[in-house]
């Protein structure tokens, strides 16, 4: 675990410095336009509902922003976790192609139909995951009718594989980390003729990622639309995304920047210390993406990932404006801060990797020390910020740790 306790923050230059024509054109295959048939796809899910964007009007005051608003995503389809979004619909979206069909019009039930399981026939899907994705195969292959093999990296927990083996598919911890357990899982898939349903991409293997991304921009309409419904004559100024592998942070912001330009928008990418694989990146400033090493040991299970997603990588390196890496409290920090809110404000269970974001918010506005990124951030009493809790308590052991025992505090050694 890395014992850096301040955090790190990197103004991503080529944003500020490159001219239009300069940044990557607009992410279109992330537009409303574009992503429709994951949403149609979606609300045709029998346990579908847009998740809640909470408003903390208690917290905003305290920290001294305007308005802070947390999407929480533990109450996404009874699985604790907004992963489900992209796994269901990349999916579904196989088996679709398979029976020839094309995205639009495509629904739940018609893949339930016993001439198009028929026509199916029987599909292994196989994956990685440090918990959350691989638990969204898991549900996604029961609810179709198909098969599920994932493999998860050396230290996780049983109450994540047992959370995994409860919904019928094969989960197997690996003696290696994420990245490792990604080769596993692509090698096996082609010597067994199964289907790769992975979260990231890599060279000749963008179009299930590329399906998964667009899932994760449902995430993103529901909270645009209802944060017009909630403040209509407001405007987001800052949004603050966790990323792994980044594929959800480059949906959600590129969603935000095919519908609404983003230039008054400022994004900040979190991530923790121990897998910082976006801040080298905008560290090393060649347009590249770079690699965190070793065993990204971090209480942020779902952040812990050593190799961006290079398409989203390209995004992110294109439209986003700050890059940020935490020590472990900041996310303990904001675990705490959901689970006992001010009076007036409601509770939000969020995970370690769902509350870092509001960690972040709660460090950079009460600490001295960070005054001046603060500023540079534009964080003031006008700013509407905001975050998305992208997980529920997914651990339950670390999460009680964390809110009953106070553990992972600023001042542990
Ligand atoms: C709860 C949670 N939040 C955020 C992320 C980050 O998503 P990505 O890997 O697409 O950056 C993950 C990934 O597993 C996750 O499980």
């Amino acid at each position: 675990m890395s014992a850096e306790k301040t955090i790190r923050a990197v103004a991503n230059t080529k944003k500020q410095r490159g001219s239009q024509a300069e940044r990557q054109a607009i992410p279109v295959f992330l537009s409303a336009e574009e992503t429709q048939p994951a949403r149609d796809f979606h609300a045709s899910c029998p346990v579908y509902a847009p998740t809640p964007l909470v408003p903390l009007p208690q917290l905003a005051r305290e920290l001294g922003v305007g308005h802070l608003l947390v999407k929480d995503e533990s109450l996404r389809f009874g699985l604790n976790a907004f992963k489900v979004l992209g796994a269901s619909y990349a999916m579904a979206r196989y088996l679709y192609a398979k029976l020839g069909h094309t995205p639009e019009g495509m629904s739940f039930a018609a893949l339930g139909e016993e001439e198009a399981r028929r026509q199916i026939g029987e599909v292994t899907f196989v994956t990685a995951t440090d918990g959350n994705h691989g638990r969204a195969v898991a549900w996604a292959a029961r609810e179709l009718g198909q098969r599920a093999v994932v493999y998860l990296p050396k230290g996780s927990t049983a109450e994540r594989v047992e959370a995994i083996r409860s919904l019928g598919a094969q989960a197997h911890v690996i003696n290696g980390n994420y990245d490792e357990a990604v080769r596993l899982s692509e090698k096996v898939a082609r010597e067994r003729g199964w289907q790769v349903v992975q979260d990231t991409a890599w060279e000749g293997y963008t179009t299930i990622p590329g399906w998964i991304m667009q899932g994760y921009a449902t995430m993103a309409a529901e909270a645009r639309e209802q944060l017009a419904a909630l403040l209509p004559d407001k405007k987001p100024t800052h949004l603050f995304l966790q990323a792994g592998v980044g594929s959800m942070a480059a949906a959600v912001l590129g969603h935000f920047v095919a519908e609404a330009g983003g230039e008054e928008l400022v994004s900040v990418i979190v991530e923790p210390h121990a897998a910082n694989c976006m801040v080298l990146s905008a560290e090393a400033a060649d347009g590249e993406p770079q690699v965190a090493h070793g065993e990204l040991a971090t209480i942020m299970a779902g952040l812990a990932c050593g190799e961006p997603n290079p398409v989203a990588w390209e995004i992110l390196r294109d439209h986003a404006d700050f890059f940020v890496s935490c020590p472990d409290f900041i996310a303990a920090n904001g675990v705490r801060m959901l689970a006992a809110p001010k009076a007036g404000d409601p509770q939000v269970i969020s995970g370690e990797s769902g509350a870092v974001g509001v960690g972040l918010l709660a460090a950079l506005m009460n600490k001295p020390e960070y005054r001046g990124l603060a500023k540079q951030l534009g964080l003031n009493e006008e700013s509407v910020v905001l975050c998305f809790s992208t997980e529920g308590d997914t651990d339950q052991d670390s999460y009680r740790r964390i809110v009953w025992e106070g553990a992972c505090s600023a001042d542990d050694k």
